[in-house]
């Protein structure tokens, strides 16, 4: 098994990456438009030849009060194809990708979950850390990972997703 960042040829393997493990087509898309966002990272699991997973990291802003140098990635979308899953594929997409973001110089990560399954990356309520999701979700499900102890503080706000992010229902 081996993860590495994506490649220029490996957009189609990719989207249907997504679509196998999302059964639709709409986070395949997503990833597609937002390919071209500044700081944006994205990773390929590959077996055998194949690329059986992938994981997307892009920028998101902090509305509210918030350092000028803090810089925060989402993590989304993460999927794994359904003969792969659970296997571990999907912490070794996440964990290498957080290491990366941490390298570029990311303070944080955000995520939108399972909360069982991101805790154990070390992911823990955004609001506890005085961030929200501007989505209305339940506040167990939106979670942050500061790559840096202490790296958010002083952060109060609204976390906003590329706006791509919008057209996913
Ligand atoms: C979520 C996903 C990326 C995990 O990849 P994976 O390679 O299967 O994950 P791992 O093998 O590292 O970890 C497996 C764990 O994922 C968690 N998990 C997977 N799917 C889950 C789900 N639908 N609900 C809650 N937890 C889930 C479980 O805790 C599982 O642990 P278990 O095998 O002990 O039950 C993969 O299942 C997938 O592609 N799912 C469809 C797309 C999706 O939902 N993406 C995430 C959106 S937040």
């Amino acid at each position: 098994m081996e993860i590495r960042a994506e490649k220029s040829d490996d957009t189609e393997a990719v989207y249907q990456v997504n679509v196998a493990a999302f059964g639709r087509k709409s986070e395949a898309d997503l990833v597609d438009a937002l390919r071209g966002a500044a700081s944006a990272l994205s990773f390929v699991a590959v077996e055998s030849g194949q690329i059986v997973g992938h994981v997307f990291f892009s920028p998101v802003e902090i509305v509210g009060v918030c350092a000028d140098d803090v810089l925060v990635f989402g993590l989304a979308p993460v999927s794994v194809i359904p003969n792969y899953q659970r296997q571990g594929i999907g912490s070794l997409l996440i964990q290498y990708g957080l290491k990366e973001c941490a390298q570029l110089g990311g303070s944080a990560v955000v995520v939108l979950g399972f909360p069982e399954y991101y805790s154990r990356f070390g992911f823990t309520p955004a609001r506890e850390k005085g961030l929200e999701c501007e989505y209305p979700v339940p506040d167990e499900v939106f979670m942050v990972l500061e790559l840096e102890s202490g790296a958010l503080e002083g952060c109060v706000g609204m976390v906003r997703y590329c706006s791509e992010f919008n057209k996913l229902e």
